[in-house]
């Protein structure tokens, strides 16, 4: 299994890419399952979990093309992918697919809505907390479906079709979201979804469904309306820019000093995150080709930050942030509200020599001068990149291992962040 090496010590100084979004590719794809013909998606992020979904549609007898620049060319603008479902030939998504990430399972929105039937396994993905999709079901009951749960299956079936209807979760979630969006297009009738998630790849999802026909209003907000329709067409989409990916190279650059270009990324998409990385004491800087970081000198400022829903500070840089709190003039306080057990960075992070304490929700980091690398092992795929972060800052040599982790949601993480002068290179055996 490969393994991350890192020599950690140097500044980072240049220009950094941002790929597509992780987040925002997969509904995407997913959501070609709503019509016959072609969907044409740009700036697809050559990731693990997009290969992992490319195998998952294909069962479904879904035909995937990918074209563009192979990374090494000079301007790399990531993938095209042309997806056709022109036939699905199985609406079945089995175990042994579905169980290796969670989002796979998001399927059956659109098969239930288009086939009127979908038998999809329950999901696997990150270790951090018990991720039910008690809140999906839901969804898709509220539209007229008739779900069982058989043999670790949900099977779910609306031989009429869906039916419009208003759905008001419980709590935010960008997964139901996602699954009453995509269903609802093709219900027939009016559907209104209150507490929604207001996530950038809701409104990124929404607007490539409008583009293939569909007339959802309001997303980006906690209150979507979507007027059903007979039938979607293909269209062309350009995945917005991984803002998760942003704010993790952000929390690289503030921790180990120097000036950064992150280009492509967009400020409105972290703002909650780039506010924190100010109060931290980096220079946050916007302009046309992207966000530019930089630290030189100054000091890291304690901070107190909690999780929330966009548009608060998204838990996905929570691990980062800790990573970057470790070297602090002080102590900060980091709560975690939107997963329990997200915390298994904390245990890694001590290996550097930071000192974290956990009580409950909240952990408190109090901060040290100096990491010290050390072997660590990534739990999962936020974690993992916190390691690399540390790592970067870190005297002497870091070994990440069990890097499958950091595949599934990092671009070409070794090149961008070697490109700016940090010394990491992936050992494969
Ligand atoms: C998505 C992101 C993930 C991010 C998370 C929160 C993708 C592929 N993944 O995950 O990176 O960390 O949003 O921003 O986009 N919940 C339930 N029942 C359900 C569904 C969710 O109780 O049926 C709970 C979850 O356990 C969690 C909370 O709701 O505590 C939020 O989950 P959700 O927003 O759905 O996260 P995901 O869509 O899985």
């Amino acid at each position: 299994m490969d393994r991350i090496r890192i020599v950690g010590g140097n500044k980072l100084n240049g220009t950094i890419a941002i790929s597509g979004a992780k987040n925002a590719a997969l509904p995407l794809m997913i959501a070609a399952l709503l019509t016959d013909e072609t969907l044409i998606l740009d700036n697809v992020p050559r990731l693990a979990d997009v290969a992992q979904l490319q195998r998952i549609l294909g069962n479904h007898g879904v035909d995937i093309t990918s074209v563009g620049k192979r990374p090494g060319d000079r301007q790399y603008q990531g993938q095209t992918l042309h997806i056709s479902a022109a036939n699905i030939i199985d609406t079945t998504a089995p175990y042994e697919l579905v169980s290796r990430m969670r989002a796979s399972f998001w399927v059956v929105a659109p098969l239930l809505a288009r086939m009127h039937e979908a038998r999809v396994s329950l999901p696997g993905g990150c270790a951090i907390g018990t991720r039910p999709v008690d809140l999906l079901i839901l969804a898709l009951e509220k539209l007229g479906a008739e779900i069982a749960i058989d043999g670790g299956y949900v099977v779910a079936s609306a031989p009429g079709g869906l039916k419009g209807a208003t759905i008001d979760f419980p709590k935010v979630t960008v997964s139901g979201t996602h699954v009453a969006v995509m269903a609802a297009s093709l219900a027939n009738g009016t559907t209104v979804i209150t507490n929604a998630a207001q996530e950038p790849e809701i409104l990124d999802l929404a607007d490539c469904l409008n583009k293939m026909g569909a007339r959802i209003y309001g997303a980006g907000t906690p209150r979507i309306t979507v007027e059903g329709v007979s039938r979607l067409h293909g269209a062309r989409h350009t995945v917005l820019p991984d803002r998760i990916e942003t704010g993790t190279y952000a929390m690289a650059v503030a921790m180990t000093g120097g000036d950064v270009l992150l280009s492509g990324a967009r400020a409105e998409l972290l703002q909650s995150a780039l506010d924190v990385l100010s109060q931290a004491g980096a220079e946050v800087t916007v302009n046309n080709e992207g966000i530019r970081v930089a630290r030189n000198g100054a000091a890291i400022n304690p901070v107190r930050v909690s999780t929330a829903p966009f548009p608060g500070f998204p838990t996905d840089l929570q691990a980062q942030l800790m990573a970057l709190m470790v070297c602090a003039t002080g102590s900060s306080h980091i709560t975690e509200t939107i997963f329990e057990n997200r915390f298994m960075h904390v245990q890694e992070l001590a290996r550097f020599g930071a000192r974290i304490q956990l009580d409950g929700e909240t952990a408190t980091i109090h901060g040290i001068e100096k990491l010290r690398g050390a072997p660590v092992m990534a739990t999962d795929l936020r974690a993992s990149v916190s390691l690399v972060i540390a790592g970067l800052a870190a005297e002497g040599e870091t070994m990440v291992n069990r890097v499958y982790h950091l595949d599934r949601g990092f671009e070409r993480l070794e090149q961008k962040l070697s490109a700016c002068g940090a010394s990491i290179e992936r050992i494969s055996d």
